[in-house]
């Protein structure tokens, strides 16, 4: 494993491997973690706004022995300033991983094509590796290392997040089911039950899904989609509709009010923070393999 553009791309083992990795250096950090990333430096590039992606890098980083140079869009001009390939072959010469949130998902192809170092997807218009392993790692969590048999329900737009969900879900044996308006349905070759009235997607349910019906760059879009997802909200009306059992996951910002309710949010079914926390956790893990041999 050399990069982490998308979950497909890795095998069974490999998702399982990475997650493992996540857990044990989970359980070893109280006590401090072994410095594998001494003198490595991971740089991290943003085209779109960061909270968790961001500090759960940097902090991972930092947890790990290693350091982090993060650039923006407007000072590196990347596609523009320079091309991709060339900031690729200019970087991989100075630090030892790239990591690049961005907008077309076309540009970490590229970068992988000729990086010497890994190169981590931080979230593109098409996927969200990063998130579906700290998502994966909050439901073994819940259910223990083998999730093979659970189902998950998402529940609004076929995104991003949706579609890496839906890769890592078929990995792990994982039954995931999307309930979304016809418009917004998730394009994916992983398997994917589809159930239009969200009740009845939730009816088996182990996790409920939920994210923004807005992602970044669809700005533009939000009138029209605000009032196309409303019968998406993931309320406590749907949880009724689910096993007591079912645990609520949302991979954040969420907009309160709009795709969850605060009392579902808040309520005891909810991991989302829990979930949040493991970003921290799944990256340790993933840079521990990708960076540190492991
Ligand atoms: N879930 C997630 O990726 O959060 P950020 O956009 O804040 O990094
Ligand atoms: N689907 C959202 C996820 C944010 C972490 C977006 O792309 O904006």
């Amino acid at each position: 494993m050399k990069h982490l553009i998308n979950i497909c791309d890795m095998t069974p083992e490999q998702t399982r491997h990475v997650l493992a990795v996540a857990h044990e250096l989970r359980d070893a950090r109280a006590a401090g973690n072994e410095p594998i990333l001494s003198g490595k430096t991971l740089a991290m590039y943003f085209e779109k706004p960061s909270l968790r992606t961001r500090v759960s890098f940097e902090q991972g980083m930092y947890e790990l022995g290693g350091r982090v140079i993060v650039l923006g869009q407007g000072e590196v001009g990347l596609g523009q300033r320079e091309s991709v390939a060339d900031f690729t072959r200019v970087m991989e010469g100075m630090v030892q991983g790239i990591m690049a949130r961005v907008y077309d998902h076309a540009m970490l192809e590229q970068m992988a094509a000729v990086s010497g170092v890994p190169v981590i997807n931080a979230l593109s218009d098409l996927s969200h590796p990063c998130q579906a392993l700290a998502d994966a790692m909050t439901m073994q969590d819940e259910f223990g290392e083998d999730l093979s048999g659970r189902t998950v329900a998402f529940i609004g737009d076929g995104n991003n997040v949706a579609r890496s969900l839906a890769a890592i879900c078929e990995k792990l044996g994982v039954t995931f089911i999307h309930s979304g308006p016809a418009n917004f349905q998730l394009e994916t070759d992983a398997p994917v039950e589809r159930i239009g009235d969200p009740q009845a997607a939730v009816k088996n349910a182990d996790a409920i899904y939920a994210d923004t019906f807005v992602s970044m760059g669809q700005e533009d879009e939000k009138a029209a989609r605000l009032k196309v997802f409303e019968p998406y909200q993931v309320n406590e009306q749907l949880l009724a509709a689910a096993p007591d059992h079912a645990i609520v996951l949302h991979c954040l910002p969420a907009y309160r009010g709009i795709e969850i309710t605060d009392a579902v949010m808040d309520g005891p079914s909810s991991r989302v923070f829990p979930q949040a926390h493991n970003r921290l956790h799944a990256q340790k893990g993933l840079l521990a393999v990708l960076m540190g041999g492991l």
